[in-house]
């Protein structure tokens, strides 16, 4: 089984000043301008090439393909992605494609756009999806509502717990949520950006564990080891579409998996071209859950 997993793709978009208010106005202003220059149209085109030349069984993207949920971002994000989307691809959403309550009512426009490549709904009061690929479940859930300006936390639902329970406890599941559950050095995210109830989410997979969880929302990649507390690997492949730079590893995951168990690949974008490079690797102890 071959997984490419990418995320927080964020694709920079034009908007007319005048159809954005509040908290869309802050929004634009923080990520169109900083954006733009970070997320170069060549890096995603070269993306789409060298993805087309690999072979994979799925496509996983984590959420974040926009920046303040305007219908015409999400209109640019399906257009940039329509040359992936086939029935390997799976998405879900992330906090910046559920910005404002206009992006859930009165049509939720991730579904809008993606509602093809989201799997079957599982849950009717609550997020989640699935979608069998070779045998194995790719399961999503959204951990992601509208929040104030500056306010980029996530939360899980008691009911997705109790519905993803008997799809972990049978199937090979491959889990994806926008947001990280463990983060590398000392410091867990700030109550403002983390998963607010990531605590009992760890206590229920570390009972429940799926064979990978897959995130973003933290724009730095990293692999996780299996340990003591979360006994499966964590991959966080934010953000595929932007250049590396000190304070970004930047680019996408590779993930095999096979008898011989899980073998992770990262991809990178140098100096005008998509290339292999070295895992940003770490064991469990070395970071916090
Ligand atoms: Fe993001
Ligand atoms: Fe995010």
């Amino acid at each position: 089984m071959r997984i490419i997993h990418l995320s927080d793709l964020h694709f920079p978009t034009k908007l007319g000043i005048t159809t954005l208010r509040g908290k869309s106005l802050l929004g634009y202003g923080n990520y169109f301008l900083r954006r733009k220059v970070k997320y170069p149209e060549n890096l995603w085109t070269g993306l789409v090439t060298y993805l087309s030349q690999m072979s994979y069984d799925a496509l996983l993207i984590t959420g974040d393909l926009t920046n303040v949920s305007h219908p015409i971002e999400f209109e640019r994000a399906y257009q940039n992605l329509a040359p992936l989307l086939d029935n390997k691809a799976f998405l879900i959403p992330g906090n910046h494609d559920r910005y404002k309550k206009e992006a859930l009512a009165p049509e939720p426009l991730f579904e809008k756009f993606f509602g093809e490549w989201m799997g079957e709904v599982v849950g009717l009061r609550a997020f989640v999806r699935k979608k069998v690929i070779k045998d194995y479940v790719m399961l999503g859930w959204d951990s992601n509502k509208p929040m104030p300006p500056l306010v980029a936390s996530g939360y899980v639902e008691p009911e997705v717990f109790s519905i993803s329970k008997p799809i972990l406890q049978k199937e090979k599941v491959i889990l994806l949520c926008h947001h990280p559950l463990w983060n590398p050095g000392k410091k867990i995210e700030s109550r403002s950006h983390r998963l607010k109830n990531r605590q009992e989410v760890a206590k229920f997979l570390s009972e429940n564990p799926p064979l990978v969880y897959l995130h973003g929302h933290t724009h730095t990649n990293w692999f996780k080891e299996p340990g003591p507390i979360l006994p499966f690997p964590v991959v966080n492949s934010a953000s595929s579409s932007r250049l590396t730079d000190n304070a970004h590893h930047s680019g996408f995951h590779l993930i095999q998996i096979s008898a011989k168990g899980i073998q992770v690949e990262r991809h990178v974008f140098v100096e005008g071209t998509w290339q292999e490079t070295a895992l940003q690797r770490f064991q469990e102890s070395e970071g916090v859950v």
